[in-house]
């Protein structure tokens, strides 16, 4: 049981009626309860014999911020808490999207939530809003403020009546929470520059090169292409300062608690007007220690978990999600160890599976998938994976090279071949992505573009090629049935609705050019958009057969997050078979071919799967009811089959 689930325990009796439970008394609860372990992580990061003071400072923050609370969201949090684990619910369905270029600007958005509604979106990560450097700022990741809306987007009050709108309609909100770092232009950072030796503490910044030399020796670089090195020399303070990402953007130093302590008033603001998920952005870097890469540290596991108690003290309907795009078993760890298990964050990017659903497309085969898959660690039963296909930033090729060597082909060969595949190096490939972070000394490098062009539908577009159009809208509805039948919250990336192609405006723009993942941040194409009701167009080809698929999972509670999927391998290559179920007898079969040619399975390998009454299924997407016969089952190229038994 996780803090979350044993504060509902002890406050059942009131929360049957939320309404009327006193908030005041249910946070003295839930403070008595997380105070002990809030004081072991806090000590531990910060010893005891120097900052008992600051401990004090802390347990009397938490009450001045729970104060702070509005109280239609303090009702929403008991309401959450009486509800338990709501965000694994399968109507929940999430949109990724840029404010600014899918409709302008936050009033903008807020006239087309009738659209996201229509494709059964509800759930809408913006991307940064908050005030951010002139020029480059990595796409609004370089912070100026944690609260401040950009004029760009509109005003505070405008992003209040936003979220006020969604949740009218019982639409949720994610927010990012920029934490491991601000932009140069950022308060703090300012005040640094100038000398202020307070706030330069609040930053890694050194006098000379030593330790940034020291850290230099184990440190990768995240960027090696537009921002080699982990440090800047910064001409006004004179000093080195640490910026792991790019220059303008200032790794903050939590080995200081007073940086914790006022981003957790960063976060409870943020918290404060409404969001429901925070996305915790880049914390697999929130600690840094020469001698390592400075990533997954245990120390930054602790201090996740300490934001996340201690926000559960405050506003406990407010859930994490942990930005952590690292190896699969780094990833599992971000859902809490030991007895953190299930108090650092309730949601996780699932990573893993994006990067083998990329794999399985390019090789069309499926051996990879299941090797890694079968091997991770389960999930905590009160976590949920997010599963996507495509988001802002590019496709790391982030699975283990033993598995590759496993399945008998060579890593770095299978790696090259990989980028070769996505980046039109290959004639006979569909795809047409682009590089991101080559380094040509090692061959590593990530990928980026658009789902639609990366599965082949704008070089079949391109050189009129109608089997790679086909076979495109085939996979793009066949990668979003298996994000959306996985379990976990899907979340879908705006424009793959409609099968948007890249974007190459990008490179007619100074501070973008350098970073090729503007490849798949378009502007949204509204044209394209009213087409999707246009019979035989293909954003109606696309958008249709994706709503649904959403339809479907939204009334199969089986497809909730509270099973694990179980994974079915069958003596096919080629093809993805997995099973949801409430172990009773309610189970789906989700069927997938990664081939361009049709593929069979054997009839009695599926009855022999165990819960199958008599052989009739039902396939929920065509609505087809058939009889399973002896023989053979066939499956279409890139078809995908949501198998109900009857
Ligand atoms: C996350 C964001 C990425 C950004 C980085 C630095 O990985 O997704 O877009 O560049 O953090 O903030």
């Amino acid at each position: 049981m996780n803090q979350a689930a044993f504060h509902s325990y002890l406050a059942s009796g009131v929360l049957k009626f939320p309404e009327k439970a006193d908030p005041q008394q249910l946070f003295d609860l839930r403070f008595n309860s997380n105070i002990t372990l809030i004081q072991h992580l806090f000590f531990e990061l910060y010893p005891e014999e120097k900052h008992l003071k600051e401990f004090g400072k802390l347990q009397q923050l938490l009450s001045d911020l729970f104060d702070k609370r509005p109280d239609h969201l303090r009702l929403i949090d008991l309401q959450r808490m009486a509800e338990g684990n709501w965000y694994q619910d399968q109507r929940l369905v999430g949109m990724q999207l840029y404010v600014d270029r899918f409709n302008k600007d936050l009033k903008g958005l807020k006239a087309k939530l009738s659209y996201l509604e229509d494709l059964g979106i509800n759930l809408i990560h913006l991307m940064p809003v908050t005030t951010r450097p002139e020029g480059e700022n990595d796409g609004g990741y370089a912070v100026n403020s944690y609260t401040e809306v950009d004029p760009r987007y509109g005003t505070r009050a405008d992003l209040i009546h936003l979220i006020k709108a969604m949740h009218k309609k019982q639409m949720h909100i994610m927010l990012d929470f920029v934490v491991n770092h601000t932009s140069d232009e950022f308060p703090w950072a300012k005040k640094a520059a100038a000398g202020n030796k307070k706030y330069q503490r609040y930053y890694y910044t050194y006098p000379d090169r030593e330790i940034p030399d020291a850290f230099e020796k184990s440190l990768p670089e995240v960027f090696p292409e537009s921002a080699p090195g982990n440090f800047t020399y910064n001409e006004e303070m004179k000093k080195w300062v640490m910026t792991v990402f790019n220059n303008y953007q200032w790794d903050l130093n939590y080995s200081n608690p007073e940086v914790f302590m006022e981003m957790l008033r960063n976060l409870v603001a943020l918290a404060n007007i409404g969001v429901d998920v925070v996305r915790f952005d880049a914390l697999a870097f929130l600690w840094k220690k020469i001698g390592t890469i400075s990533q997954n540290l245990p120390e930054a596991h602790m201090v996740i978990s300490l934001f996340r108690l201690c926000l559960q003290v405050i506003a406990p309907g407010v859930i994490l999600l942990a930005e952590a795009i690292v190896a699969p078993n780094n990833i599992i760890k971000y859902f809490g160890q030991g007895i953190f298990k299930g108090n650092e964050c309730e949601l996780a990017y699932n990573a893993t599976l994006m990067a083998l659903l990329w794999n399985s497309i390019a090789t069309k085969k499926t051996l990879l998938l299941y090797k890694n898959l079968k091997d991770l660690p389960s999930k905590p039963p009160e976590g949920a994976w997010l599963n996507y296909i495509r988001c802002h930033d590019d496709i790391g090729l982030g699975f283990d090279d033993r598995y590759i060597y496993e399945v008998g082909w060579d890593a770095t060969e299978h790696r090259k071949f990989l980028l070769d595949y996505y980046t039109q190096k290959l004639e006979w490939s569909p795809s047409f992505g682009q590089l991101f972070m080559y380094n040509p000394r090692t061959g590593d490098g990530r990928i980026t573009g658009s789902a639609a062009s990366l599965l082949g539908l704008e070089k079949g577009l391109k050189t009129k090629n109608e089997k790679f159009v086909d076979q495109a809208i085939d996979k793009i509805v066949m990668l979003h049935g298996i994000i959306l039948s996985f379990g976990g919250i899907p979340m879908l990336y705006a424009g793959d609705e409609i099968g948007t192609l890249n974007d190459y405006s990008y490179l007619n723009e100074k501070d973008k050019r350098d970073d090729s993942r503007w490849l798949n941040r378009p502007i949204h194409d509204w044209e394209a958009s009213k087409a999707r009701y246009q019979q035989g167009s293909i954003p109606s080809r696309v958008f249709q057969q994706i709503k649904h698929l959403i339809d479907i999972r939204r009334e199969h509670e089986v497809f909730a997050d509270r099973n694990l999927p179980v994974l079915h391998e069958p003596n096919n290559n080629h093809v993805l078979v997995f099973e949801r179920t409430d172990g009773k007898n309610s189970g789906i079969l989700v069927l997938c071919n990664f081939h361009e040619n049709d593929q069979v399975l054997d009839a009695g390998w599926i009855t022999a799967l165990g819960y199958i009454k008599n052989a009739m299924y039902s396939d929920l997407i065509s609505g087809e009811k058939r009889k399973l016969n002896s023989g053979l089952f066939s499956i279409k190229p890139y078809e995908i089959f949501w198998l109900e038994f009857l």
